[in-house]
């Protein structure tokens, strides 16, 4: 999918691409990040590497989260349309970052690009129960929780209990 440039008013949400490895590692690479995100804890800068060269071409959207003001990358966010219609999206930031609002502005600013420019009107997403700050997330961009449910790392080396959130719009 083509990726858009969006901006809200303290972040621009860009494409990443391979020139962003050092900055998208920095996260990727942090097991404080990861605890609770399905990708595997990268310990090789090559791996991001190659990850960020094979994502032009792949569905959904994929977004670097940057400071507006300097540019500098503090995450990413992505989203993806399921199988059901549903728009499932995801997040991380540098602990750095964390509890000023980042995560929330940009997510509002990605559901609206969707629901605008894609006609989404279905949003869905979950967080592992011990991870309650990416519930305040979801809570903050309009999803209610509906349900629960347990979701596994990639490698499938850990299972999180988990609570299921959706949004529709009109
Ligand atoms: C989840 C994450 C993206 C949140 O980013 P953020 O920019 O700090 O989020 P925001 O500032 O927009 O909102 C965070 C909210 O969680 C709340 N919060 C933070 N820690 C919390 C905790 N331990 N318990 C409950 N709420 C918590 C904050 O107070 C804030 O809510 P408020 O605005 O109502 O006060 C960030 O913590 C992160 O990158 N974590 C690692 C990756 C991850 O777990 N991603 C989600 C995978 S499902």
């Amino acid at each position: 999918m083509n990726e858009p440039i969006l901006t809200t008013e303290r972040l621009m949400l860009r494409p990443l691409t391979p020139e962003d490895t050092d900055a998208v590692f920095s996260w990727c690479a942090n097991p404080q990040v990861n605890r609770f995100m399905v990708y595997p804890l990268y310990r090789d800068r090559e791996a991001v590497a190659r990850w960020l060269e094979q994502l032009a071409g792949q569905p959904g959207l994929v977004f670097g989260i940057a400071l507006a003001e300097t540019g500098l990358l503090i995450g990413s966010g992505g989203i993806t349309r399921r199988e059901d219609g549903a728009w499932d999206f995801g997040y991380n930031l540098l602990p750095a970052y964390w509890g000023r609002g980042y995560a929330t502005e940009a997510m509002r600013r990605v559901i609206e690009y969707v629901r605008n420019e894609l006609g989404g009107r279905h949003f869905a997403a979950h967080h592992a129960v011990a991870n309650p700050a990416s519930g305040r997330v979801l809570v903050k961009c309009g999803l209610k929780p509906v349900g629960t449910g347990t979701y596994s790392k990639l490698d499938g080396s850990e299972t999180f209990p988990s609570i299921d959130y959706e949004m529709r719009l009109p």
